[in-house]
Parts: structure tokens; sequence; C-alpha cells
């Protein structure tokens, strides 16, 4: 069955994770970042949030995938007071097809699917030293809200960078 193509970039496609996908989610998580998740907690995002798991695709291969929640907490956004927040679980693209707008059509599709479920803003964590990802979101708009000491297992800082949505 042909599956839905929700943007592009180039010869990239953006569209849903199906769970057949998800193994290969598994590998480029695998490959790019520290931060790894029982093959459960993949599933079961899919399972509730379809619409914000995305996987980017050229010629039938994936080379990248944004992994997202819907949270109602404390905003990062506001001083005081309650937010549905989107959540950028993970994010990645594999090594030889970084820098050509993939990684921004991710965020930019997903964040459309977030808004679209209520969400009025967005928020992650990412390493302090991680300047390519740090770059990504502030050209999103994103802002540095807080950071938090030895959030990562070998002790390194995360910022918490949050954004609008819909506005
Ligand atoms: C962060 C990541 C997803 C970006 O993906 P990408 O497809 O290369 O992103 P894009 O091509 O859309 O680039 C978006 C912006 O990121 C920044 N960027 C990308 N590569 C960069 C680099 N080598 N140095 C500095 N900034 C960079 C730039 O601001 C760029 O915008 P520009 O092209 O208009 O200058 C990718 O580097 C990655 O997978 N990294 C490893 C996993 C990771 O760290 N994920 C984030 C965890 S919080």
């Amino acid at each position: 069955m042909q599956k839905a193509v929700v943007a592009r970039v180039g010869d990239y496609q953006v569209r849903r994770c199906e769970r057949e996908d998800v193994q290969a989610v598994i590998n480029i998580n695998a490959e790019t970042l520290p931060e790894h998740y029982s093959d459960y907690f993949y599933y079961e995002i899919l399972a509730e949030f379809p619409d914000t798991f995305l996987v980017a695709e050229i010629d039938g291969a994936i080379i990248g995938y944004i992994m997202c929640r819907i949270e109602y907490g404390f905003s990062h956004l506001k001083r005081l007071g309650l937010a549905r927040k989107g959540h950028v679980v993970s994010v990645a693209v594999a090594e030889q097809h970084r820098g050509k707008g993939i990684g921004t059509l991710l965020m930019q599709t997903s964040q459309e699917a977030m808004a679209r479920r209520g969400a009025t803003e967005v928020y992650l964590e990412v390493r302090v030293t991680n300047s390519e990802a740090i770059a990504l979101y502030q050209k999103l708009a994103y802002k540095t809200a807080s950071r938090l000491e030895a959030y990562y297992k070998d002790g390194e800082a995360a910022l918490v960078m949050a954004a609008a949505l819909g506005q």
C-alpha cells in the first residue's frame, strides 16, 4: 500500500511512522544518539501519538525520524500556569544525510501536528554541547527555558528549550 507523504524536501519524503518502520528508527537512534529506549517505548509512543511520530526516507530507506508526545503541565514559556505541551522526545537524521533541511522539516511537520492536537507550546531537552541541534532549535525560534544539571547518565547538563506553537 502507498504510504501517505506529508512533506518533501528535495528527493526526501516525510511521512508518518508505521509499526514496521520502528526497527529502522531504533537503528538510527542507536547510531546517532547516546540516549536509547526500550523497543516497547517506541511502540507505545507510536500507538498513542501516531501523527507526531514521523520518518524521513529516500528511495525507500528510512534516514531520519522524530518522536513526540503531548503532555499537560507547567508551561516553559509563561512564568506561571499550565499548558498543553508538545514534547520532542527524540529527533535524528543519519549522518550522511544531514545539512539538507531534513531535521528542520521533521521538526516543522511534527510541530504542525502537535498544534492540531491543541498544544500551545513545544519543548525538548538537549545536551549543552550539542551545537548543531541547538542551532536548529534556535532557527525554529526555540529559547532556553532552563538548564538541568547532570541530566544525562554521563553527567552532562541539558538545556530545556521551548517555543510557542500555532500563533
Ligand atoms: C540535529 C539534527 C537532527 C539536524 O538535522 P539536519 O537534517 O542536519 O538539519 P537541517 O539540515 O535541517 O539543518 C537545520 C539547522 O541546523 C543547524 N545545523 C545543521 N548542521 C549543523 C552543523 N554541522 N553545524 C552547525 N549548525 C548546524 C543549522 O542551524 C541548520 O540551519 P541552516 O541550514 O539554515 O544553517 C542532526 O544533526 C542529528 O541527527 N544530530 C544527531 C542527533 C541529535 O543530536 N539529535 C538531537 C537530540 S536533542
